[in-house]
């Protein structure tokens, strides 16, 4: 049958989203699927209207695109669709409440305190003390770092804030895990070997994840039962936060003592050239089509 391949949108990753979609859609039709291109939410209920569509390849990353809001619609239509449900979707799209699921459940997350909009200078100074400098300042529901920085002093506290405050929404500020940056993709019931992502900067950020040809990335991440254990980490990480069908997890490793922290669950993950998941998936050699065709396989 015919499918949907849902992306761009009106996100702060609009531009990711229709790199990612380019190459699904490619994908797809290679595969033989009869594949058509959606650029956003208003023109899919369009599209579903006027023509029938047997499944959407949802891969519209943040906001209405992995926030629950598109997953409610076409559950309400009965239309089948790629990733997480209304509730994974909703809840991961939220960084301060994933995390609060899995501390409620013993799992590993730095810690952090959430930052009120218009919080006084002498507030913020005393959430960073109470974590230790380093802290990061982030929006609680944007991607791709979008809005993230770095604190390493307590000078750099305001304009971090100011940068967060952009994007809609909360904002937390986190404790720093010094460390490696992994991230653990998903497919159906397994998790994916680890990739460590060794950027050529200080940090992992929009440019070094989807401009910079010099990020290094390993994989599998680590090795033996550290591996093992972080892709079980991940997994239980992703089914209590109520999660399916694909997405991947990011993970701080601490240096000092070899211990995960989750980071984030992201549902619609990128699919670019640079982007992580193909990458893992083809260390298991499962190729960009193959994969595109397993993630659509699990539609429900
Ligand atoms: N939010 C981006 C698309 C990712 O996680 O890959
Ligand atoms: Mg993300």
């Amino acid at each position: 049958g015919r499918v949907a391949v849902l992306m761009g949108g009106t996100s702060s990753e609009r531009e990711v989203s229709l790199d990612s979609g380019r190459n699904v859609l490619e994908a797809l039709r290679a595969r033989g699927i009869d594949a058509q291109p959606v650029d956003g939410i208003p023109a899919l209920v369009e599209a579903l209207a006027q023509e029938k569509f047997d499944r959407v390849f949802n891969i519209l990353h943040g906001g209405d695109g992995e926030n629950g809001v598109v997953q409610g619609l076409l559950q309400a239509l009965g239309v089948p669709y790629t990733g997480a449900g209304v509730l994974g979707s909703a809840l991961t799209l939220d960084k301060i409440r994933t995390k609060q699921v899995w501390l409620s459940l013993n799992l590993p997350t730095p810690r952090y305190v959430r930052l009120d909009r218009g919080a006084d200078a002498a507030a913020v100074r005393a959430a960073a003390r109470s974590l230790g400098l380093p802290v990061i300042v982030k929006p609680s529901c944007e991607g791709s770092s979008v809005g993230v920085s770095r604190v390493m002093d307590e000078d750099g506290l305001d304009e971090a804030i100011a940068l967060a405050a952009r994007y809609p929404g909360e904002m937390l500020m986190e404790q720093m895990v010094v460390g490696d940056e992994l991230t653990v993709g998903v497919l159906g019931d397994i998790a994916l070997p680890s990739i460590r992502i060794v950027p050529r900067g200080e940090w992992y950020d929009y440019n070094a994840k989807y401009i910079a040809e010099d990020t290094q990335y390993l994989c599998p991440g680590l090795e033996g039962e550290d591996e093992l254990r972080v892709r079980e980490l991940a997994l239980a990480a992703f089914r209590a936060a109520g999660c399916s069908g694909w997405g991947r997890i990011d993970v701080m490793r601490s240096r000092a003592t070899g211990a995960p922290y989750l980071l984030e669950v992201n549902t619609a993950p990128g699919m670019t050239s640079h982007s992580l998941v193909p990458k893992a998936a083809a260390q298991l050699g499962i190729g960009f089509e193959e994969l595109c065709w397993r993630i659509l396989e699990q539609t429900v």
